[in-house]
Order: C-alpha cells, then sequence, then structure tokens
C-alpha cells in the first residue's frame, strides 16, 4: 500500500478524524509475549501506524490484552501514535473506577481516548463517572458496546438519552442487523460507530475460500477481507471498523479496505447477495 494514505471519518462529537481501519485485540492480544510474538504484534502495530491508522481497542475481558498493547506501544515509543479504546466490564460505581484504573495502569498511559461500558454491564453506575473522568481529561470520548445485534434496540434508548460519543457493536455482510435504521439513527444522533467482530471472528474468511467474483475488482480488492471490510465501510455512518489480528498478513490485508475506492449501493447489493447465494 505504499502511497496511499487510509481514509479518515470525522467524529461527530468533536470533528477528529480518525483512520477507518482499526484493530481489535481480542485473542490476537491476550498472548505473553514470547520472542515471536513481539515480533509479530509490533510489525501488525507499526503497520497500522504506517497505514495512516490508529484506533485499538481492548477490554478488561481481553486477559493480556491491555498488558501487552501498553508494554508493546512503550517499547515502540507509540502512544502518540495510537488512539485507544478500552472498556470498564463491572457492575458497581466504585468497582468501576477501579477497575478503569487499572486499565489505565495496564496500558501504561495516564488517559485514554475512549471509555466505553463493556455490553452495557452495569452502565447506569458508570456513566456519571466517565462525564466525570472526560471533564478531567482523563478519558476523550465516551462509550458503550454490545456484542450482538439483538442489543442494538438496549444500546439506541442509552444514545437517545445523549452524552454518549460512540457505540460500538457487530455488524458483518452476514450479520446486517444495524442497516435495519440504527446506522441512520447514528448518524442524526452525531454518534459515531465502531464495528466490531465485522469478519465473524475469522469464520466469515474461513467460508469464503475460493476466488473473488470478478466484479469485486471494480474496487480494486485483492483478498476476502478487503471485500468484507469495504462493504462495512462503503456506508458513511460507520467511523471505524476494528478486526483483529495477530498476523502482519492479514493486518495488511485488512488494511487495504481503508484505501482507494467503497463500493456504490449496486455494488454492496452485489456483494451481498454474492455471500447470500
Ligand atoms: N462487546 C464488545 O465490546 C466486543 C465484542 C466483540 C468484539 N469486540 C472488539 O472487536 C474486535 C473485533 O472482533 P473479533 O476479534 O471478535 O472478531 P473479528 O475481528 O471479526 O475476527 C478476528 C479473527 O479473524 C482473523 N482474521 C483477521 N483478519 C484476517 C485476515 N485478513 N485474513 C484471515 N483471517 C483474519 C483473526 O485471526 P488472525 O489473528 O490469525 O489474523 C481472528 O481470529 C475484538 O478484537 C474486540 O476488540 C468488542
Amino acid at each position: 500500500m505504499p502511497g496511499e494514505r487510509m481514509l479518515t471519518r470525522r467524529i461527530p462529537s468533536s470533528g477528529e478524524e480518525i483512520g477507518v481501519v482499526g484493530l481489535g485485540t481480542y485473542r490476537s492480544f491476550d498472548t505473553r509475549l514470547s520472542p515471536r510474538k513481539r515480533t509479530s504484534l509490533t510489525e501488525v502495530l507499526d503497520l497500522l501506524f504506517g497505514a495512516g491508522g490508529s484506533v485499538i481497542d481492548s477490554s478488561p475481558m481481553y486477559g493480556r490484552a491491555e498488558s501487552v498493547a501498553g508494554e508493546l506501544l512503550q517499547q515502540m515509543d507509540a502512544r502518540g501514535k495510537s488512539w485507544i479504546a478500552t472498556k470498564v466490564w463491572t457492575r458497581g460505581k466504585e468497582k468501576g473506577i477501579r477497575k478503569m484504573t487499572a486499565s489505565l495502569a495496564k496500558l501504561r498511559t495516564g488517559s485514554v481516548d475512549l471509555m466505553q461500558v463493556h455490553n452495557l454491564v452495569g452502565c447506569d453506575d458508570h456513566l456519571d463517572t466517565l462525564r466525570g473522568w472526560k471533564a478531567e481529561g482523563r478519558i476523550r470520548y465516551i462509550g458503550i458496546t454490545h456484542y450482538t445485534s439483538s442489543a442494538l434496540g438496549e444500546l439506541m434508548g442509552y444514545l437517545k438519552q445523549g452524552g454518549i460519543d460512540f457505540v460500538q457493536f457487530p455488524y458483518s455482510i452476514v450479520d446486517r442487523g444495524a442497516e435495519n435504521g440504527f446506522l441512520a439513527q447514528c448518524a442524526d444522533l452525531g454518534v459515531a460507530t465502531m464495528v466490531n467482530r465485522p469478519l465473524e471472528q475469522g469464520g466469515l474468511l474461513h467460508r469464503a475460500r475460493g476466488p473473488l467474483p470478478d466484479f469485486a475488482a471494480e474496487i480494486g480488492c485483492r483478498s476476502w477481507s478487503e471485500y468484507f471490510l469495504k462493504y462495512l465501510l462503503a456506508d458513511p455512518a460507520i467511523t471505524c471498523v476494528i478486526p483483529a489480528t495477530g498476523n502482519p498478513d492479514h493486518m495488511l490485508d485488512n488494511l487495504r479496505a481503508g484505501v482507494g475506492e467503497m463500493p456504490d449501493r449496486d455494488l454492496r447489493r452485489r456483494m451481498a447477495a454474492h455471500i447470500h447465494g
């Protein structure tokens, strides 16, 4: 991808632009840092930054992931290039404060860009704290997440109350619940959107063996992961996607989805029809 800069999208609540392809850390960063892992994960991060990306999403739910990301970013002296999102995943105000403080320590930083309530767990316990932390500059944005599209209605209930900058939810070419009004409502409300499980935890890549359809060349797709991610990024209501990988070759594939042409409405329809058969 030399020379090609990643497409960026604007965070509605601030106007800040972020790269459309970020990096999830579930499983891929939940690992012991053997010399081989250290090399491959450092390369994954280098590729992300080199392509103009910055978003790294983690959670205390992902075992060692926050610590590994924190250690590598410190070793690479790359905190300034990164845009860190993590989560609070517990019930109770005081416990939430302790857990978020621990997350910042694991990430080796005094502040993160985005703090999200993971799967809405204890959401009402944490929102006040998050507003306070935002005012103090310990976080820059407030978010809420879920892992299932059956929770989109519940997420929307919180978004309508206001004061939430980001929503993270599952969306893929085979899990398209977000297309039924949710994305349009996020755009209307001025909420930034972060897509989790965009590759169905890798399942889409296992399913889609064989050559790409000829029409994929119309948007310069050279791999199935580009195909699946460009399908999502074609909607301007998507702020970023966060596919997880610990494999530099896969990272390169995923990053290519963030450059060049995106499919128009007609091509998107053909892309989905090709997968659904
Ligand atoms: N409730 C929540 O807040 C929530 C829920 C789910 C996920 N998330 C966030 O969203 C991120 C993404 O979701 P996810 O990790 O569940 O699933 P995903 O990103 O859809 O898929 C990740 C899997 O796909 C594989 N993969 C990635 N790129 C590939 C490529 N180009 N070619 C072949 N295989 C590829 C990875 O394996 P390799 O390492 O071998 O590439 C990994 O097994 C998570 O890491 C997490 O940060 C948040």
